[in-house]
């Protein structure tokens, strides 16, 4: 492959083009995000995979174009203290955090707040949202141009390494997604430190360059690391959203105490979608269990997902809702 390759070709998209991070190239990207299609754009901290926050269908189509086979709630980036504040409460600690480091590679998990223009693809379903407003010119000006928060995991394959220059997401996305927006290498070169905000206290969840000694000192209250001093994999230490009620599996039919989620020929109550759509089930699975949970039946009952494709995140994500607790 010649270095640097400015096309690639894979599965779904014809090629995927890296353009320069200029005016031209950002209104480009903010056209394909504002049709829900990822883009791949640098951060000071690795490039992010970047859709609207706002809509579960461009949420799932960065799962899609990642291949993740689960949904772990995603980082929403914003431009300014009030587009944060608009999806996110941010109390005195918090505003502490951010006066130090925002714009900057820390991101906060804070309380979402109710009517948040935040898809539940994008929280997994969680009452608290992960918010960033990043450094870089870039993502700054795209989020900015868009005129919403952007969803934006890094721009790699499911378990490739996180891409610190256009070509590395280029590569490993090649094929699944239309557009790279070439910033040069990043700074940083790591994810952001992940710290969940509580009353009085900090803990962290993702280490990075916004050290536990940085955060005591903007913070001014104690940062917990965890029992055993290390961190362990980002996607275990979260509370997953799990359905208060009993939730039953590969249901194609359902008894009158169960609340019957449908998708394709089975249909339910009501249908994660009809058509057999696993973009649009994927935008309403949290959803339709958080409205199954709430209604008046006893128990939940899920028909048959198929087993490929964002069905992989579904059935994930469906067998831990259902697991014995
Ligand atoms: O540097 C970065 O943060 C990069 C660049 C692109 O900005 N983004 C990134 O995003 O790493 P992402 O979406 O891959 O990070 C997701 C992680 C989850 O695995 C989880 O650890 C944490 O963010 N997270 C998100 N929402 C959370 C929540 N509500 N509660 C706890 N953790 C959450
Ligand atoms: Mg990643």
């Amino acid at each position: 492959m010649p270095w640097p390759p400015a096309l690639y070709s894979g599965a779904g998209v014809n090629r995927t083009r890296i353009i320069p991070a200029d005016a031209a190239g950002i209104a480009r990207a903010a056209g394909l995000i504002a049709r829900g299609l990822p883009v791949a754009v640098p951060t000071e901290t690795v490039y992010g995979l970047a859709g609207d926050a706002g809509s579960g269908e461009a949420v799932a189509a960065i799962y899609a174009a990642k291949g993740r086979p689960s949904f772990n709630p995603l980082i929403v980036h914003v431009a300014g203290l009030a587009m944060a504040e608009s999806i996110a409460l941010l109390s005195p600690l918090a505003h502490r955090l951010a006066d130090a480091y925002w714009p900057g590679p820390l991101t906060m998990v804070l309380p979402r707040v109710a009517g948040a223009p935040v898809a539940s693809l994008v929280t997994a379903g969680l009452s608290t949202v992960a918010v960033r407003e990043p450094a870089h010119p870039v993502i700054r000006a795209l989020v900015e141009a868009v005129g919403r928060p952007l969803a934006a995991p890094s721009a790699n394959a499911s378990g490739s390494i996180s891409p610190t220059r256009a070509d590395h997401a280029a590569r490993s996305l090649a094929g699944r997604i239309e557009l790279v927006l070439d910033g040069g290498a990043t700074e940083v070169g790591i994810e952001s430190t992940i710290v969940a905000v509580e009353d009085d206290r900090l803990r962290l969840l993702r280490p990075g360059s916004i050290t536990v000694e940085m955060l005591v000192q903007a913070g001014g209250v104690p940062v917990e690391t965890g029992s055993s001093g290390s961190i362990e994999a980002p996607g275990q230490m979260l509370s997953h959203y799990a359905p208060a009620k009993p939730v039953r599996l590969n249901a194609v039919e359902a008894d009158d105490s169960e609340f019957h989620i449908g998708f394709g020929p089975v249909p339910g109550r009501t249908s994660l979608s009809e058509e057999g759509d696993l973009s649009r089930a994927a935008a309403r699975l949290f959803d339709l269990l958080h409205e199954a949970d709430l209604s008046g039946f006893r128990a939940i009952a899920v028909a048959p997902i198929p087993d490929h494709g964002l069905g992989l995140a579904i059935n994930d994500r469906l067998g831990r809702a259902a697991a014995p607790r």
